[in-house]
């Protein structure tokens, strides 16, 4: 089977999954709640359809390495649907904190209901992911249950190490490359590794197989940010459904960035001028593209997606599902969106 083969499968059952949890909330009183996630898992709304659903790759990933196990896939989907519960509540809280506008080419949560009904999505959808991990007690037991609960919500407290530390640099103009990995390793990595670790975990792998696994999917993580960060630049906002100027104007310190910050006079001298406006967007990411920002990050992309294909091999994937997941990171080194 391709990794297409799989999708086809595995994508509605995510879905399905998905929509019987959040349907917690579908009750009269609250239903126009219940209608704020609706819209924001890309379900309702004007423009509603798989764009405004995004990938769900994390979801994917889990099922897809619970598959590499050789194990069946379906005990494991409300964890699937957790994991992208959780990353669906840390981009409606993202966007309050980015300050963003769109997101998968609509407008985020905040921006139709403002900022207190978006902390209250984010609230919600955190929790439904909580309790979906607990439906894992449907098929399996107890004790798989509760590790799976532990590793998701130990991630979950890297991904808020992860914001504070992108937070606390808005302001700073002295950082340097190596302050960027811990806080990529936080915001990212961390729900990537819980991804793969839970899938292995439900796979009934060893102890050992799943830190392969987990590394595996810390620096998939690390590369796939880094390839957000070239889209939050150069991409295309149509493919992204994000803006593409908005990391520049929002002053984010991205690798682009901060390589800029550590190799190029002219670079510092602009960005210390922040804001920047729209109209020197251009001017800015053709600097930043003249001094290797953006070659040196489309390297460090190919190194994290190495490092992640190396741990994956010693995780000893099995069978067309472990096929599949090379696939997913080969795809994933050159997406668009
Ligand atoms: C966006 O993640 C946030 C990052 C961690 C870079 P995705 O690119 O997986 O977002 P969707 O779910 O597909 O929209
Ligand atoms: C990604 O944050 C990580 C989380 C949402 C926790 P970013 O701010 O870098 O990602 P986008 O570009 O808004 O999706
Ligand atoms: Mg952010
Ligand atoms: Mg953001």
């Amino acid at each position: 089977m391709t990794l297409d083969q799989w999708m086809n499968h595995m994508l509605p059952e995510i879905e399905r999954e998905l929509q019987v949890q959040i349907r917690r909330l579908d009750q009269p009183s609250t239903s126009r709640f219940h209608e704020t996630i609706a819209y924001h898992m890309g379900w309702t709304g004007s423009g509603a359809g798989p764009q405004a659903s995004g990938k769900r790759i994390r979801p994917l990933l889990l099922l897809l390495t619970t598959a590499a196990c050789e194990k069946d896939w379906e005990p494991a989907l409300p964890a699937a649907a957790a994991v992208e519960l959780v990353h669906n509540f840390s981009l409606v809280h993202d966007d309050v904190q980015d300050n963003s506008d769109v997101r998968r080419g609509r407008a985020t949560v905040w921006k139709n209901w403002g900022v207190p009904m978006a902390i209250n999505v984010g609230d919600a959808l955190f929790v439904i992911a909580n309790l979906a991990v607990m439906d894992l007690s449907r098929s399996l037991p107890p004790e798989l249950v509760i590790r799976s609960a532990r590793i998701l919500n130990s991630f979950c407290l890297d991904l808020t190490r992860g914001q504070f530390l992108d937070m606390s640099y808005e302001e700073r103009l002295d950082l340097s490359m190596k302050e960027y990995w811990p806080m990529i390793g936080g915001k990212t990595s961390a729900l990537l590794s819980a991804c793969t670790q839970i899938g292995a975990l439900i796979g009934s792998a060893s102890e050992l197989i799943q830190e392969a696994y987990r590394q595996f999917g810390y620096h998939l993580g690390l590369a796939f940010q880094i390839q957000d960060d070239i889209l939050g630049i150069w991409g295309n906002e149509q493919a992204t459904g994000k803006s593409a100027s908005s990391d520049l104007v929002e002053g984010k310190n991205s690798l682009p960035i901060l390589y800029g910050l550590e190799n190029s006079e002219d670079f510092r001298e602009r960005w210390r001028s922040r804001p920047i406006d729209f109209d020197q967007v251009k001017p800015l990411s053709d600097l930043l593209e003249r001094i290797g920002a953006r070659h040196f990050a489309e390297l460090q992309v190919r190194e994290q997606t190495s490092l992640a294909l190396a741990h994956l091999e010693m995780a000893t994937p099995g069978g067309e599902a472990g096929k599949a997941l090379l696939e997913l990171t080969n795809q994933l080194l050159n997406r668009r969106s």
